[in-house]
């Protein structure tokens, strides 16, 4: 998490610092600061978001052609103004951001306290800037060479950038375990956590690698390892439009993310899936087409909404390739010991491709002799660089926290790639595939029709943006459905909702029935159908107030809802992908109706780079 940018070239930094700064807020909104580089290094910092920044520097003296910015995700130390980055050393010609942990700080920390040092915030980086100070003071060496031995000492995970006021124009840069990109321009250069900062001035970047250095001049970059040996930057060109990171006249992000659904799908779908041939081209993952034939297990790992995702692919991979399927949080398999044969197949999934705890699950499967494959939506993104092969969904940035668009696109690489291995293990008959693929073509026109529903939908969000708690249902397909629907109106509206499997519900959630509770149940026409009536029935018996996801023209669920959300009939296997749609606009109406910031919920971050 957190956001970081620097800039160094003719122009002033300030403007396109606080810019980058904006498009980072996705990634931590705790606090907001800037250092800059003119005669003398000034360092802005204020609790909150960009705006309150903003606030604090009307009329202060900006100037300065280098200059770095950090948008917080507060780790050690609450979110304030103290605690906020840049960060000065205790000389003040040093200053410092950062994103990820100092593991060891507490180490670091003691040595300098029993050196003199009086730390003035509660951070890990405040500590590392400071180790790095004494390192090169200690030494008398550069600051380079002091950031290359202080970083053979640190144990977690960081990006730094600093500015040390006795080199005006350099920006020294080190990486391990979090993004960072830095933009080539002409006679400047640009850095950030993702390239959003960079969008309208370069296309050109490089993407720093784990134990690599960066010494950022306006007319050079110089990269190195650890060792201090000079190293190439492989510059490779952006496919991004500017357009796709703003709101085009939506009020929210996530609103837009929500209604560009039909185009994502699309997108995902395209110059991939043949229906009129029964085929799936997938050419990333067709290199291993011999290991998906042999494998006997494919482990998904993933986390939050992609985790939804993957649980949703369990039930299509087994039921079309006849295969193990295990998902796995990656935060709980990357500290067991799994059982882990060279051939097993993991399925990395991540919109941002940059989170911890997946990054380094699939690290240790890699090393067990494990095949990756990442399915991921962020290009170039660590994951993506780490898997053996993949698909990337295409749905383009997502920038909303609570992830929409991507789960979806996910959903469809995902039943893509299942279909291609059934196909590879002639376990789904070729008649049943062109059936399903012609389905699957139908999925956008689909969304795009329940998006046309919205009016009923707002007014549900009105009825019920009261409730205290919220019991999402679902079975089968349908069941990491409830779970997402619930993992949505938890993080856009702050409402407790649970998210359960609908049977289960007689052996502990039922007991929450009453009058008051609202119970969302995902009840489209399936194999499960008659079964999920019956549920909502048992609902209904105790008085629990049904909000039913039904098919269009389904009378008898309709009978049973208290209030009702239509959705066009499809397959089973698809109807995730169409039965998600009115949850999350449900969340994001209710959100709304909240006065809830449901582009920036509170507490969350869009991109969990620690773990
Ligand atoms: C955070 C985000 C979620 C996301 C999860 C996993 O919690 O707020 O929206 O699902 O991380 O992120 P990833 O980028 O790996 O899909």
């Amino acid at each position: 998490m957190c956001g970081i940018v620097g800039y160094t070239g003719l122009r002033d930094a300030y403007p396109i610092v606080i810019k980058g700064l904006k498009r980072l807020e996705y990634r931590g909104y705790d606090s907001t600061g800037v250092a800059l580089m003119s005669d003398t290094l000034r360092v802005y910092k204020k609790m909150g978001k960009v705006a309150s920044l903003e606030e604090i520097t009307l009329g202060k003296e900006l100037g300065g052609n280098t200059g770095i910015g950090h948008t917080r995700w507060a780790t050690h130390g609450e979110p304030s103004d103290r605690n906020a980055h840049p960060h000065l050393s205790a000389s003040g010609k040093l200053a410092m951001i950062h994103n990820g942990i100092i593991e060891n700080y507490g180490q670091l920390k003691q040595e300098l306290i029993n050196k003199g040092y009086q730390l003035k915030s509660d951070t890990d980086t405040e500590v590392l800037l400071n180790f790095i100070e004494e390192i090169k003071n200690n030494n008398a060496c550069s600051l380079e060479e002091a950031i290359r031995i202080a970083l053979k000492r640190v144990t977690g995970t960081y990006v730094i950038l600093l500015i040390d006021s006795e080199m005006p124009d350099t920006i020294i840069a080190a990486r391990k375990g979090s993004p960072l990109v830095i933009g080539i321009g002409k006679g400047e250069h640009f850095l950030g956590s993702d390239a959003s900062p960079m969008l309208e001035y370069t296309k050109e970047v490089v993407y720093v690698n784990d134990y690599e250095l960066a010494i950022v001049k306006p007319q050079e970059l110089i990269l190195k390892n650890l060792g201090n040996e000079r190293l190439t930057p492989y510059v490779q060109k952006l496919d991004i439009e500017l357009a796709a990171i703003e709101k085009g006249g939506y009020e929210h992000f996530m609103l837009k993310e929500i209604f560009e659904q039909p185009k994502t799908i699309f997108d995902c779908l395209r110059g991939r899936l043949h229906a009129d041939t029964g085929t799936i081209t997938l050419s990333g993952i067709e290199q291993y087409s011999k290991a998906l034939q042999k494998a006997n297990r494919i482990v998904m790992i993933a986390c939050g909404t992609s985790w939804h995702a993957g649980l949703t692919a369990e039930y299509i991979f087994e039921e079309c390739c006849r295969l193990n399927v295990e998902v796995e949080y990656a935060s709980e398999f990357r500290y067991r010991n799994p059982v882990i044969h060279p051939g097993d197949i993991i399925l990395a999934i991540s919109q941002s491709g940059e989170t911890a705890d997946t990054l380094v699950a699939i690290e240790n499967a890699k090393a067990k002799g494990a095949i990756i494959l990442g399915v991921v939506n962020v290009v170039g993104s660590s994951i993506a660089r780490m898997s053996h092969a993949g698909a990337y969904t295409h749905a383009g940035p997502e920038i909303g926290v609570a992830s929409t668009k991507a789960f979806t696109a996910q959903l469809a690489v995902l039943t893509m790639i299942a279909f291609k291995i059934g196909q590879l293990r002639n376990t789904i008959s070729q008649e049943r595939l062109s059936a399903l693929l012609h389905e699957l073509e139908a999925i956008p026109a689909k969304v795009e029709k329940i998006l046309s529903y919205v009016e009923p939908i707002k007014k549900i969000a009105k009825q019920y943006a009261q409730a205290r708690d919220f019991l999402y249902l679902g079975r089968g397909y349908n069941f990491p459905v409830a779970l997402e629907g619930a993992l949505k109106l938890k993080e856009i509206s702050y409402i407790h909702a649970e998210g359960y499997p609908a049977a289960e519900m007689k052996h502990g959630p039922i007991a929450l029935v009453d009058e008051q509770l609202p119970v969302v149940v995902v009840a489209t026409r399936d194999s499960y159908h008659e079964k999920v009536l019956s549920n909502m029935q048992e609902i209904k018996a105790r008085k629990g107030r049904v909000i039913g996801i039904i098919t269009e023209e389904d009378t008898a669920a309709l009978e049973l809802c208290e209030a009702a959300l239509h959705v066009p009939a499809a397959d089973e296997m698809l109807a995730p992908m169409l039965n998600v749609i009115p949850l999350q606009l449900l969340a994001y109406y209710i959100g709304v109706e909240k006065g809830c910031d449901v582009d920036k919920p509170r507490n969350l971050a869009k991109s969990v780079t620690v773990e």
